[in-house]
C-alpha cells in the first residue's frame, strides 16, 4: 500500500480462493477488488479537493474531522490489516507463548473467543471487532462502528474481523454468527503474535 497520497491498496497476500470454504472466492473478489479499492479511490478523490491534507499519512487521516476522509482512510487501512491476519483454513495454530498471554488476559482461550464473538455479534449495523493491545500492554476486545479503528484512541489492533454484511452476505446471508464462529479456522496466529510483540 502507498503510505501517502495517492493511496493504493495492497494486493491480496494469497489467492482469492485460499480462504474457502470459510470465505468464498467471489466474496473475496468483490471485497478486495471492489469495496477495498473503492475506499482508496474515494479517499484520493476527496484529497484532491483537500490539498492541505495530502501530506498526511493514513493513520492521521483516520482521525480526520472530515467524515469522508476518516471513513475512507479507515476502509483502506482496516482491509489491508484484515487480509494480513488471515490464512488458509486450519493451517495456523496458536503457539504456547501466545496462549499464555491470552490466558493471562482472558482466563481461558475459550473465554477470549467467546468475548470476541460477542463483540462481533453485538456490533449493530456495520463495523469491526478487534483484539487490541492497550498502552499498558493489556489485551482487550473492542468493537468499532463503520471503518473506525482502535488506533485512533491509542490501542493497537492485533486481530480484527470485518462484520460488515459485504464481508459475509453471499455465503452466510443473515447468519453473522456462523461467519464469526467460522473465522477461527482462518486466523493467522503467527501474524497475530508478531503484531502483539512488534507493534
Ligand atoms: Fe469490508
Amino acid at each position: 500500500m502507498n503510505k501517502n497520497f495517492p493511496f493504493t491498496i495492497n494486493p491480496l497476500p494469497y489467492g482469492y480462493d485460499v480462504l474457502e470454504p470459510v470465505i468464498d472466492k467471489q466474496t473475496m473478489e468483490i471485497h478486495h477488488d471492489k469495496h477495498h479499492q473503492a475506499y482508496a479511490d474515494n479517499l484520493n478523490k476527496i484529497l484532491e479537493q483537500n490539498a492541505d491534507k495530502q501530506k498526511l499519512g493514513l493513520e492521521e487521516l483516520m482521525k480526520s474531522d472530515i467524515a469522508g476522509i476518516k471513513n475512507n482512510a479507515g476502509g483502506v487501512y482496516n482491509h489491508d490489516f484484515f487480509w494480513s491476519v488471515m490464512t488458509a483454513p486450519n493451517t495456523s495454530k496458536m503457539s504456547e507463548s501466545l496462549k499464555v498471554v491470552i490466558e493471562k488476559n482472558f482466563e481461558t482461550v475459550d473465554e477470549f473467543m467467546s468475548k470476541f464473538e460477542l463483540g462481533g455479534l453485538g456490533r449493530f449495523g456495520s463495523g469491526w471487532v478487534w483484539l487490541v493491545k492497550t498502552t499498558d500492554g493489556k489485551l482487550e476486545i473492542v468493537s468499532t462502528a463503520n471503518q473506525d479503528n482502535p488506533l485512533s484512541d491509542g490501542r493497537q489492533p492485533v486481530l480484527g474481523l470485518d462484520v460488515w454484511e459485504h464481508a459475509y452476505y453471499l455465503k452466510y446471508q443473515n447468519k453473522r454468527v456462523d461467519y464469526v464462529k467460522a473465522f477461527w479456522q482462518i486466523v493467522n496466529w503467527v501474524k497475530v503474535e508478531d503484531l502483539l510483540n512488534n507493534s
